[in-house]
């Protein structure tokens, strides 16, 4: 069983992740390997977020691992709030504030596109590779449903008339930007080219 700690402590993702991956490999969350200190992400791309996650587990407790960030990206807002996402609506982390100010920098415009992309960061013996996932839709006018996170209630993914807060975690895993990107570090560790 291939062991690779995930560096993050938000129990969504590990739980998300731990159900795409399945049996073959054992993901520890930061946790696991007793850290506790908050990984500040200072970079502006999501690329240079993923890559200081990754690099602070492996340069401090030398573990094979991998970290990802998120973002939202409206099209009439220019891209934002992308790597902004966690803290658009203030400090705080705080989901309902986020989606607040999207629906209200949103509120009378036609074009509603926007898409979540992911950045995977993998570090296996120092060694770093990048995976990208992608999901297109639209920002409903308001909150729909109760499952997931973040921004999960107002996006509604092209192709279904639900928003991701609408579905079950295995059937959001099949389309979401993290189920794509995670896919993709998925076939590279199991090809075992590295
Ligand atoms: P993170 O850096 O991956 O934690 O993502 C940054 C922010 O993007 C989170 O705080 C959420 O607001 C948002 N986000 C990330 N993934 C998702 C998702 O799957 N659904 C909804 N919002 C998400």
């Amino acid at each position: 069983m291939i062991e690779l700690v995930f560096a993050t402590n938000n129990q969504h993702k590990l739980e998300e992740i731990i159900t795409a991956v399945g049996t073959k490999f054992k993901i520890l969350s930061l946790d696991d390997i007793g850290c506790r200190e908050d990984i500040a992400e200072t970079a502006e791309t999501l690329e240079g977020n993923a890559s200081i996650k990754s690099h602070y587990i492996f340069d401090n407790y030398g573990k094979n691992c991998f970290g990802d960030d998120t973002g939202l990206e409206v099209e009439a807002l220019d891209g934002r709030p992308g790597v902004y996402s966690a803290r658009y609506g203030g400090p705080g982390h705080d989901h309902e504030k986020n989606m607040d100010r999207v629906l209200a920098e949103l509120n009378g415009t036609d074009n509603r596109k926007a898409r979540f992309r992911t950045v995977i960061s993998l570090i296996i013996d120092g060694k770093e590779y990048q995976f990208e996932g992608c999901v297109s839709g639209e920002i409903m006018t308001e909150r729909h449903g109760d499952k997931g996170f973040g921004y999960d209630p107002i996006f509604r993914p092209n192709g279904y008339h639900t928003s991701f807060a609408e579905m079950d975690l295995e059937e959001k895993n099949k389309i979401s930007h993290r189920g794509k990107a995670m896919a993709k570090l998925l076939e590279f560790l199991q090809k075992g080219d590295f």
